[in-house]
């Protein structure tokens, strides 16, 4: 089968987080089972576009509005992500140093699908499943079915993905004019409670529409930002196929963001190798259990409660572990993390940022890794801890519920606490210190941990059976 998957992000050429992750994941996957897999996003100057060679795949005219623009798509030149990556240029609009957080982000996206439908408009053959990737994709399968210049896209499947149902692309109904013509009649098709709404038109329109893990599913129908109805409406086309990790950036015996390499063989003193290099850059205790946070200081994960956790973990188990945040969002937050360093010197230390290598050192150094997250749709900081034998301290929702199994329970291996509070956590940590100290026990969980098989292999597998059953 050819796919093409649309999307923001996509690792390494762009990711702010998980959703870049899988996109630069799932294609090379499906592509290793003998399927054709490409994925187009917008051209942003990234490092990544510098470092390659492109080439002019094609260049076309589109309208959005009364703006007549010119789009280039180029290629990636070499194979080496293990699909084709393009991206699309649109002079002014596109061509920019960030993903997101510009004041046109609704024109940036809206004209990037344009470009996307126009061009996928102008090939020799249809692919057989185009697969959008959140809101800022979602409004490709309406495009596709009621757009008068692309009616010979109607029998192309789609299918959206739902990485994070909590941003949903509003717009007013005066940017209606944005979109190519169409059977007005369809309005409802774009319309949620009043406005324009990309994510609900993409789960109206997409022929089947996927959530990154089950329970997330489930609780899209309780809690979704406005959309509980229309969760519950279409329930008959929605599955849960959670996400896997790329084992082959994502391995700490090859991991190239590493000095110190292990395997579950060698997991006590490749661990303690790499805690060391990051208790001694961050001025933190090695012989205490290094316990972290890696993340978007958002509250959906829960950030704003980070620091009083930290304070209240300190009072309560005075100086029995150390803690260290790397994280970037919230001003506020950043400021009072970076502030607290300087109180608790020695016990707690941040990277206020985004620094790839410096997670990969963090989930192989760490021994535990914090996730309190209100709303998680699968998570995969947990799966990469998991991986490098890292317990996750979790709260029970989404994807962690999916994934993580408390200590507790047969064959458990991490911590798992019901409320994004600061008690859950406190309490959670007097677990964590308690369980370090039981050697024995804290080893094999570790071991156990790096043994699950999380790999995406499965779950393409998912993906492809879902696209054959359209
Ligand atoms: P989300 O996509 O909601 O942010 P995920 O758990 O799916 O959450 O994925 C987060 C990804 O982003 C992981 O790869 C994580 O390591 C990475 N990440 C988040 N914040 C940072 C940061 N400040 N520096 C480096 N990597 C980060
Ligand atoms: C989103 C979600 C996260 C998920 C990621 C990849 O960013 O917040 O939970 O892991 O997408 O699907």
């Amino acid at each position: 089968m050819e796919i093409l998957h649309v999307s923001a992000e996509c690792y390494p050429m762009a990711k702010t987080g998980g959703l870049g992750d899988v996109v630069g994941a799932l294609p090379k996957y499906q592509s290793r089972l003998g399927h054709y897999a490409k994925v187009v996003l917008p051209m942003y100057r990234t490092k990544y576009l510098y470092q390659k060679e492109w080439v002019v795949d094609y260049k076309g005219y589109a309208r959005m509005g009364d703006w007549t623009f010119e789009y280039t798509i180029i290629k990636e030149k070499s194979v080496e992500l293990g699909f084709d990556l393009y991206l699309v240029d649109i002079n002014g609009l596109l061509d920019r140093e960030k993903i997101y957080g510009y004041d046109d982000d609704t024109e940036r996206f809206t004209a990037f699908q344009i470009a996307v439908v126009d061009w996928v408009s102008r090939w020799e053959h249809r692919p057989d499943v185009v697969h959008c990737h959140d809101h800022h994709t979602a409004l490709i399968p309406f495009m596709f079915q009621y757009c008068y210049s692309y009616q010979h896209l109607r029998m192309v499947r789609t299918i959206l993905t739902i990485h994070n149902a909590q941003y949903q692309g509003w717009m007013g109904w005066d940017k209606s004019v944005y979109i190519p013509a169409y059977d007005t009649w369809k309005s409802g098709m774009l319309e949620w409670n009043g406005t324009i709404n990309p994510l609900a038109s993409g789960i109206k329109c997409a022929w089947k529409v996927t959530t990154v893990s089950y329970s997330y599913l489930d609780e899209l129908r309780q809690e979704s930002n406005g959309l509980e109805s229309l969760f519950e409406y279409e329930r008959g086309k929605c599955v849960g196929i959670l996400n896997g990790i790329d084992a082959d950036v994502w391995d700490p015996a090859t991991d190239s963001y590493l000095k110190a390499h292990y395997t579950v063989d060698t997991i006590s003193e490749g661990k303690q190798k790499n805690k060391t290099i990051i208790c001694q850059q961050f001025g933190l205790d090695v012989k205490k259990p290094l316990i972290v946070f890696i993340g978007r200081l958002v509250g959906e994960k829960a950030a704003d409660i980070i620091p009083d956790a930290i304070k209240s973990a300190i009072y309560h188990h005075g100086d029995g572990a150390n803690y260290m945040v790397l994280g970037s969002g919230d001003p506020f937050l950043e400021e009072e993390l970076r502030r607290m360093a300087v109180n608790f010197k020695g016990v707690y230390n941040s990277y206020i940022g985004y620094d790839e290598a410096l997670s990969h050192l963090m989930y192989a150094g760490a021994d535990f890794l914090l996730m309190p997250s209100r709303v998680e749709p699968c998570g995969l900081n947990q799966m990469y801890s998991m991986r490098y034998g890292t317990v996750p301290m979790v709260r029970s929702t989404g994807g962690l519920k999916d994934t993580v199994v408390d200590m507790g329970d047969i064959d458990g291996y991490g911590i798992r606490f019901n409320h994004a509070s600061v008690d859950d956590i406190v309490y959670s940590i007097g677990r964590a210190i308690r369980v370090y100290q039981d050697k024995t026990h804290f080893n094999w969980m570790r071991k156990h941990m790096m043994g699950i098989d999380l790999s995406w292999e499965n779950s393409v597998q998912q993906y492809i059976s879902l696209y054959e059953s359209l």
